[in-house]
This record gives structure tokens, C-alpha cells and sequence, in this order.
């Protein structure tokens, strides 16, 4: 990413921005719903075209092999285009340490170049990962700030966290973020899953 390219992220910024949310049970989806009553920002889902197993062994087996293929699955077309937004959050659950395979499909299907991400995810507290690093991958010229993870749905405290987060990512600028370690989320709590 260019480091002079600089996207201010005051409150009107944040208003215009959209947010994209995978999400298999729920807990990332409400904390996108969480994102956009304090921001105001355009919201929309990603569906993959196939459904995921519904039972958590097969679940397992499937995303530990796509994962492991950086397969990318066909997307249902409802989600939006980031074209007309300079500032795109993106969430997803954690998934074996890394982002779900339909949001990596999402970025990698559009061109996210010279945006600023927000990366936000639910985990349980198992395999931390870097999925910030592992967004920044996928889109090598955007501007991807600190993420935040959150445990399942984020409880009472998610909106306080929530505020927290934008405003140290208004703060950051983009070389900070460049750096893994600043990439790692403000409140992960490592485990085994
Ligand atoms: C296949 C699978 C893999 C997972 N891998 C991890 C992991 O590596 N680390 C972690 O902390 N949580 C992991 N989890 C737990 C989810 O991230 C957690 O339940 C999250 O809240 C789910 O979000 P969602 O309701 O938006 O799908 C995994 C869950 C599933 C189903």
C-alpha cells in the first residue's frame, strides 16, 4: 500500500463506508448490524451459493480443505460492490485461524485498491491467526487497519469496543498498520480449538 495514500476516517467517512459480513451462525452478522447503528454505513451480506453443512464434523472437514486450497466459493450475487466506497469493514467468523473462504472470495472478486478495510471477526477463543495479514494478502493495495476480534457476538461491552476500535483506526495511519504485530487484534484471547 502506498503509504501517503492517507483516507480520512472521520465520522462522515465512516457514514459513507459500506460493511460486508459472512457469517454461518449469526455472531458476526450482529456485530455488522452493531457496526452500522453506530456508523450509519451501508450493510450488506455474503451468502455462498452452496450452503455449508449443517453438522459441525463435515462442517469442519470442508472448511479445513478449502482453507487449506485457498478454494474460493461462488457467491450468491446480493452482496454489494465496494466501487463507490473509499472505507469497506469487512467481517467474517475466524475459521481455522483464518478468514471464512466466502469473504476471501468476496475481496478477491473485487478490486479493493486504495480503500481503507476495517476487518472485524467473531472467534471463540481457539487458534488466533492473522487475519488482517491474511486480508492484506488478498488485497495487496488496500489500506487494511488493525482488526478486531470478538468473542462469539461481543455481549454487552461490543459497542464500547466498537468505538474503541474506529477510533485507534482513525488514529493509525497506514505504515502502522502495516506491521503484523500492529495487525494483531485489540482483544483476541488465544486458546485451542
Ligand atoms: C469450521 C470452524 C472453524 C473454526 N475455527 C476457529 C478458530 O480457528 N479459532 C477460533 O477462535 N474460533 C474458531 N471457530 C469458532 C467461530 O469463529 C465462532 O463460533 C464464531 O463466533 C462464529 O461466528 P458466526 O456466528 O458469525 O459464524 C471455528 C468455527 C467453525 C465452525
Amino acid at each position: 500500500m502506498n503509504k501517503n495514500t492517507s483516507v480520512d476516517l472521520d465520522k462522515s467517512r465512516l457514514k459513507d463506508a459500506l460493511i460486508v459480513s459472512y457469517s454461518y451462525s449469526g455472531n458476526t452478522h450482529q456485530i455488522a448490524k452493531a457496526i452500522q447503528t453506530i456508523t450509519g454505513a451501508d450493510w450488506s451480506e455474503i451468502y455462498p451459493w452452496q450452503p455449508y453443512p449443517v453438522e459441525f464434523p463435515e462442517l469442519l472437514e470442508q472448511v479445513q480443505r478449502e482453507v487449506r486450497n485457498g478454494y474460493k466459493p461462488r457467491l450468491l450475487p446480493n452482496a454489494r460492490s465496494p466501487k463507490q466506497y473509499a472505507v469497506v469493514f469487512v467481517g467474517s467468523p475466524n475459521w481455522c485461524g483464518t478468514i471464512a473462504p466466502p469473504l476471501a472470495s468476496w475481496l478477491s472478486r473485487h478490486d479493493l485498491s486504495g480503500k481503507v478495510i476495517l476487518p472485524f471477526y467473531s472467534h471463540c477463543g481457539g487458534v488466533a491467526g492473522d487475519l488482517a495479514g491474511d486480508i492484506a494478502a488478498l488485497c495487496p493495495k488496500a489500506d487494511v487497519r488493525e482488526a478486531l476480534g470478538v468473542i462469539g457476538s461481543g455481549g454487552d461491552d461490543l459497542s464500547a469496543a466498537l468505538t474503541n476500535w474506529m477510533d485507534q483506526a482513525k488514529k493509525r495511519s497506514s505504515q502502522i498498520s502495516q506491521s503484523p504485530q500492529s495487525r494483531n487484534s485489540l482483544f483476541t484471547q488465544r486458546g485451542a480449538i
